[in-house]
């Protein structure tokens, strides 16, 4: 049986106040939408249909290719928007799955478990309620003696009796495809002067036609985004899930409540992560790590057992045993092989340093190679720039560099040299050889004893 969902994300989005289209606000580092297309993926490879509208070639922009696109383009409610699917979808799939796209906290098991009802129902749709005494405009479910639902009345058109109703429409439907199409075209104008999707419930019910719905075991899984305020009290809930998730696994968190974890970021057993730590995007932490305090880390790979303390890593890779900090930067392109060390007020841009290389005190290496096993002294600068072009700085293995040393690129210092405190190096170096001076000269060459 296929099964395809159809995402509604066309409406202005209005009490977001914002510029920004409210299904790419971000939540855990992810766009709203984001999340909704994830667990859609869990149960079904058809691509979603998402409906757009309102700043449509933003979101077609972010969504991409994991999603296909019907355009609505003039929002006449819920039910005109799920009917702008019908002619990419009409013969191509058996149920289809409508939800709105800022519920981000709707599960891929509760999704599930609307399409498996759904198989085994005979009758047309089956839905998602929720009870709650906090209704925030949520549309009311009308049942008849028998328990059956028979009607969905939104808020605006509800009498006092039926606002008192504590089970309300989460807004996720499960239909079987045919009867949606043709009942699409039924739905009458609401008092908005909209077409409501919950009005197919109650035309389902006038036809005889038996209606399921599912109770949410966990009310916040219904969950709206409607303003700012809700969008803060999401990230709270989806944060907390999500560290739960990582302690099961293994993870150790000291005070949980101040670490921050991207939706995709992922960590490996016995890692420890300390307080006011920001872990983002497509990170990703090995085993036995020690990670923060204070650290923020975004978009980088790092092996097992490296120790990062009160540092910055943006866009970076560290292999195995690294340890960083306290009060270093890593930048775009920053490489550190195995057992590489940085101290504190270190930068690096763009560089690979090779295993065991130790870089203690206040250095920057832009665009540069550093070999096996070099000492870079307190006060190195790599002079990348020339206030033109950047170049390349080449540290070939077991080089000594002293302290204060510029390295004025494109420079290549050989195997087994050293710079002498305070040198100013503007030309090539030869292997073992001392250089000292401003601008450096060579002074002498190494012998095995040095
Ligand atoms: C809707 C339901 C309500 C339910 C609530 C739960 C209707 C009429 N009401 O109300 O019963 O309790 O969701 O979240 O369906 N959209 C479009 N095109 C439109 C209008 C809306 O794509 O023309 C999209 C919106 O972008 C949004 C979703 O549909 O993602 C829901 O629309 P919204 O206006 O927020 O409906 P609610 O008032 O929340
Ligand atoms: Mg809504």
């Amino acid at each position: 049986m296929k099964i395809t969902a159809i995402l509604l994300a066309a409406g202005k989005g209005t009490r977001m106040r914002s510029k920004l289209p409210k299904v790419l606000h971000p939540l855990a580092g992810r766009p709203l939408i984001w999340h909704s297309i994830q667990v859609i993926k869990d149960f079904t490879d058809e691509k979603p249909v998402v409906i757009v509208g309102h700043q449509s070639e933003e979101i077609q922009k972010v969504v991409g290719d994991t999603a296909q696109f019907a355009l609505q383009e003039e929002q006449l409610g819920t039910g005109h928007a799920a009917m702008q699917a019908e002619s990419l979808l009409s013969g191509k799939t058996d149920l289809v799955l409508v939800i709105p796209a800022d519920l981000p906290m709707l599960t891929s098991e509760t999704l599930q478990q609307l399409v498996d009802t759904q198989k085994s129902s005979n009758g047309p749709l089956t839905l998602l309620t929720v009870t709650t005494d906090s209704p925030r405009g949520f549309g009311r479910i009308l049942r008849n003696e028998s328990g059956h639902v028979t009607a969905i009345v939104e808020e605006v058109d509800a009498t006092p009796e039926q606002l008192k109703i504590n089970e309300l429409n989460v807004g996720a439907y499960c239909f079987k495809a045919d009867w949606l199409w043709d009942n699409l075209k039924k739905l009458p104008l609401s008092s908005k002067g909209e077409y409501f999707l919950t009005d197919t419930i109650g035309l389902a019910s006038q036809a005889g036609l038996p209606v399921k719905a599912i109770l949410l075991k966990n009310p916040s899984e219904a969950m709206g985004i409607n303003t700012r305020v809700h969008l803060s009290e999401a990230e709270v809930m989806m944060r907390e899930q999500t560290n739960h998730r990582w302690m099961l696994a293994g993870v150790t968190m000291i005070d949980p409540k101040s670490i921050y974890i991207d939706a995709d970021v992922t960590i490996g057993q016995d890692t420890v992560i300390y307080p006011n730590t920001h872990l983002e995007g497509e990170t990703i932490i090995g085993e036995d790590c020690q990670i923060g305090p204070n650290t923020f880390i975004r978009d980088t790979q790092i092996g097992n057992r490296c120790e990062i303390f009160s540092s910055v890593v943006e866009f970076a890779k560290l292999e195995d045993d690294v340890d960083i900090g306290p009060f270093s930067h890593l930048r775009k392109g920053a490489h550190l092989a195995d057992r590489v060390h940085i101290g504190n007020f270190g930068e690096i841009k763009n560089a690979y340093l090779s295993p065991g290389v130790k870089m203690g005190h206040f250095s920057y290496i832009g665009d540069a190679t550093i070999g096996k096993g070099v000492n870079i002294g307190a006060g190195t600068i790599t002079c990348n720039y020339d206030g033109e072009k950047k170049h390349h700085t080449t540290i070939e293995e077991n080089v000594f560099i002293g302290s204060d040393t510029m390295l004025v690129a494109p420079l290549k210092i050989g195997k087994g040299a050293r710079t002498g405190a305070g040198s100013v190096v503007t030309k090539d170096v030869e292997e073992n050889t001392v250089v000292v001076g401003a601008p450096a000269r060579a002074m002498r060459k190494l012998k095995k004893s040095d």
